[in-house]
């Protein structure tokens, strides 16, 4: 059986918050991916863009992927672009079940508006066109990864972890 969940889905789309109070409510380990990618780069994501381009981070995030993919009892909270490579969810796939957490293109530029130094991809002149053309790439990637998928936009942090925790449940039976 799986031990391990992993969150995927969009910027702004709550795996941080969602993945800490699940792992807190699953008494499993809460990883960060892009924590660990900062912590093997000794930058900040930021800086990585900025030197090392989208490119470099990527490379990144497939090592960081590769290292935390094995671990048994983890909540993973992935970076928004982790699906781009398929290698990624391959090696998730294997230990994590993979949650998709959506989000409408209003409430993902709503949430994401006061932190857009912290997002490098966010970090240009027209953030609503950028946010709704990277969201139209990417949603065939997202559906593709997710073996579920849970809407977020109207809904708290603590009813989607109930969510998540039923489809666990659902998934285990
Ligand atoms: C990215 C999302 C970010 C971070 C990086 C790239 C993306 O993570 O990994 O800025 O490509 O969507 P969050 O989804 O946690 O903001």
């Amino acid at each position: 059986m799986k031990t391990s969940v992993a969150l995927i889905g969009f910027m702004g789309t709550g795996k941080t918050v969602v993945g800490k109070l699940l792992a807190e409510k699953l008494d499993k380990e809460f990883i960060e991916l892009d924590a660990v990618i900062e912590k093997k780069a000794g930058k900040s994501i930021p800086e990585i863009f900025r030197q090392d381009g989208e490119i470099g981070f990527r490379e990144l995030e497939i090592e960081a992927t590769g290292e935390v993919a094995i671990k048994k009892n983890a909540v993973i909270a992935c970076g928004g672009g982790i699906v781009l490579n398929k290698i990624n969810i391959d090696r998730l796939r294997k230990e994590c079940v993979i949650i998709c957490l959506m989000a409408s293109s209003q409430v993902i530029i709503k949430r994401t508006s006061a932190d857009t130094d912290e997002r490098p991809l966010l970090a240009v002149p027209d953030r609503t066109r950028q946010i709704e053309e990277l969201m139209k790439f990417r949603e065939p990637y997202y559906k593709r990864s997710a073996d579920v998928t849970i809407n977020t936009s109207r809904i708290s942090a603590y009813s989607v972890v109930e969510k998540i925790m039923e489809k666990l449940k659902e998934n285990e039976s």
